[in-house]
């Protein structure tokens, strides 16, 4: 159905030409240019990047395509951390901010890069004592503080495999997530600190663990006095960093070896665990980081994703340390303590660059122009947005009252699977609202029909990936079968799950995913996590969730669910079933509305048809429904 729709927005297009002079002192001069020297000798073009950046020993090519399997950077040796922290803790930069961590109460912690450098040596030897080896995972589920990213980076620096969790995720999806990574050791906290309370997380930990063999060691950092209680297994995150050697050499990793698994939602089964790898990743963000974001020596930083999503791991951590930034980060959420909160800390920090997702924009939207007013956010010069459709009216007040009609706006299209920001519209090119822009050079992107068709301006169609690029995820792990989808669902290119449309200058704009996934407030939510953890309620046979278009939230979760016999459908098993999605897999999944019904619609297969039940909540024309049951 796809290929059949006419988008109207895009005749209401409006062009914004930022200050030509931002062209001048950007890295990117000229991106036409740029995208020819890609296209003529794409291997010569990523192998000049990487040379950027250190190895131990280099490659004997570029990359190797065995379709739909890509290696990059073959034999290359070399440590992440080598470059997000050697070589700037021993050169220029050793003084040089690396981290701004701001917490409530006015709290803040700074590390410059040689005191990262010590910090994650010093944790890495901690986790070495504890028995973690080259390939082991190590769990991450911490809150948003400086200890978040050093275990992260300790992980890289020894060569194990971390999976970071979100902290908002409850027991089932952390304990999911542990048990399909068999991860060995868990990294966490006490508690998190937001809005003012603190949540605690070890206990999700505890309750986590009672079915997860795989697990040796929980790790604890004690944020609260007097400190918590240590169980058997859990060890003191101060006790473990204690008495260890103060140097740890990298792991000479292999360009190929995995970087860590970052679970992410489906449209059925279980999470997936996507697979990214040393070398092409790093190769894949240090370029983006540095470009996209125009990064300079003086800038101070500030993506507002967590860590525990993919934007953390490649936009907080790797791609600006890669790029030597100096990168701020804070517990503090946007309305706490007031809805300032985030526009003082830009005028008190000096942010220059700044990163955020459309749900935080909307959300502002609603609060007024009244509070980033009282700030000064003159210091800002490039604003950045990911995670769903920027919309044109999103786009002019980020542009207008947060930008001051200065800031040029990369709207950047990326995944978790792309491990790198994809399409974009470069710093002094023309921006378009509604529209993130056209694929950076150095990917290959298009919007095509099923039969593989480009299509034409104004057509809608599905937004693919036509080579390979260097971050892109090696595999779904533990189940190659899933990664294999994304080549195979559309011949010979890999399918993004997104529906699009491209105008006569090839300017790109996402129409949303293709399947069931709902994002809410920015966050991937699973429709089958969702419906199971409903199920798993006593009263619950069965339950069905759709996305619904919400102004701030971009989506709310509405439940259909059909009672087992012997339960009353009412306000009170409204509010016991949204507590107990809540316990289980954290307050982003809640389904705002449950609706009681007596049945699903369901194909011949048996396989609920959530697009129906999409279209008579919304009013829509349902499309083909030949596989409907009866
Ligand atoms: C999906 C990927 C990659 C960082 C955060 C989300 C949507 C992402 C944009 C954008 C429109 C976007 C897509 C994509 N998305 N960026 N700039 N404009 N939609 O990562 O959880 O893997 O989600 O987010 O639907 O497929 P993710």
């Amino acid at each position: 159905m796809a290929e059949r729709f006419d988008v109207k927005l895009i005749e209401k297009e409006k062009r914004y030409y930022p200050d030509p002079s931002y062209k001048e002192n950007a890295w990117v001069k000229d991106y036409q240019k740029m995208y020819d020297e890609f296209i003529a000798d794409p291997s010569a073009f990523w192998g000049k990047i990487a040379e950027e950046l250190d190895w131990f020993s280099t490659w004997d090519r570029v990359m190797e395509w065995n379709y739909p399997y890509a290696r990059w950077f073959l034999n290359a040796k070399l440590n992440i951390t080598y470059n997000c922290l050697d070589r700037h803790a021993k050169n220029h930069r050793r003084n040089k901010a690396a981290l701004i961590w701001r917490g409530e109460n006015g709290e803040q912690r700074i590390y410059t890069y040689q005191q990262l450098y010590k910090a994650v040596m010093r944790c890495a030897n901690g986790l070495k004592n504890l028995g973690v080896k080259k390939g082991d995972c190590v769990c991450i589920y911490m809150p948003l503080i400086p200890e978040q990213l050093i275990v992260m980076l300790a992980c890289a620096r020894i060569g194990a495999v971390h999976s970071v969790v979100f902290g908002g995720f409850g027991v089932s999806a952390l304990n999911t997530r542990i048990n399909d990574a068999q991860a060995k050791i868990v990294v966490t906290a006490d508690i998190a600190m937001r809005r003012g309370k603190s949540i605690p997380l070890k206990s999700v930990v505890e309750d986590a663990l009672i079915n997860a063999p795989s697990v040796e060691k929980v790790v604890v950092l004690r944020r609260r006095e007097p400190l918590v209680e240590l169980q058997d297994m859990e060890i003191d995150y101060q006790e473990m960093i204690r008495d260890v050697p103060p140097e740890c050499p990298p792991e000479v990793m292999d360009a190929e070896d995995t970087l860590f698994i970052l679970y992410t939602s489906g449209s059925t089964g279980t999470p997936k665990g996507v697979v990214h790898t040393c070398g092409g990743y790093m190769v894949g963000t240090y370029y983006t980081t540095k470009n996209i974001f125009d990064l300079k020596e003086n800038d101070v930083y500030w993506c507002t994703a967590d860590p525990g999503w993919i934007t953390g791991h490649s936009y907080i951590l790797y791609g600006p340390l890669a790029a030597g930034a100096t990168v701020f980060i804070t517990e503090l959420t946007p309305d706490f303590p007031d809805p300032g909160s985030w526009w003082k800390l830009i005028e008190d920090e000096g942010i220059t660059v700044f990163y955020t997702a459309p749900t935080a924009i909307r959300m502002f939207m609603k609060m007024g122009e009244s509070w980033p007013k009282k700030y000064n956010l003159g210091s800002l010069r490039i604003l950045g947005s990911v995670g769903e459709p920027l919309n044109p009216e999103a786009f002019e007040w980020y542009y207008h009252v947060i930008g001051g009609g200065r800031c040029p706006i990369v709207d950047t299209w990326w995944q978790t699977e792309t491990g790198m920001q994809m399409i974009t519209t470069m710093i002094g090119e023309p921006m378009k609202p509604g529209f993130a822009g056209k694929p950076i050079p150095g990917v290959v992107a298009d919007v095509i029909t099923k039969d593989g068709k480009s299509v034409p301006p104004g057509k809608g169609g599905f937004l693919v990936i036509k080579e390979p690029w260097p971050a892109m995820l090696r595999t779904v792990y533990k189940n190659d079968e899933r990664y294999r989808k994304y080549w195979y669902t559309l011949d010979n290119v890999y399918m993004a799950g997104d529906l699009a449309v491209k105008d006569a200058e090839g300017y790109i704009m996402i129409l949303g995913r293709a399947d069931d996934i709902i994002i809410v407030a920015g966050h991937n939510i699973g429709t089958a996590e969702v419906e199971s953890a409903l199920v798993s309620h006593k009263a619950v046979a069965e339950a069905a969730v759709i996305g619904k278009p919400d102004p701030v939230r971009g989506n709310i979760i509405k439940a259909f669910v059909i009672l087992r016999v012997g339960f009353r459908a009412g306000e009170k098993l409204v509010s016991e079933l949204q507590y107990h999605v809540r316990m289980m897999l954290g307050p982003i999944a809640v389904p705002s509305e449950i609706e009681f019904v007596d049945k699903l619609p369901k194909t011949r297969s048996g396989k609920i048809m959530r697009r129906v039940l999409k279209a008579k909540e919304l009013g829509m024309d349902p499309g083909d429904i030949s596989t409907l049951e009866e």
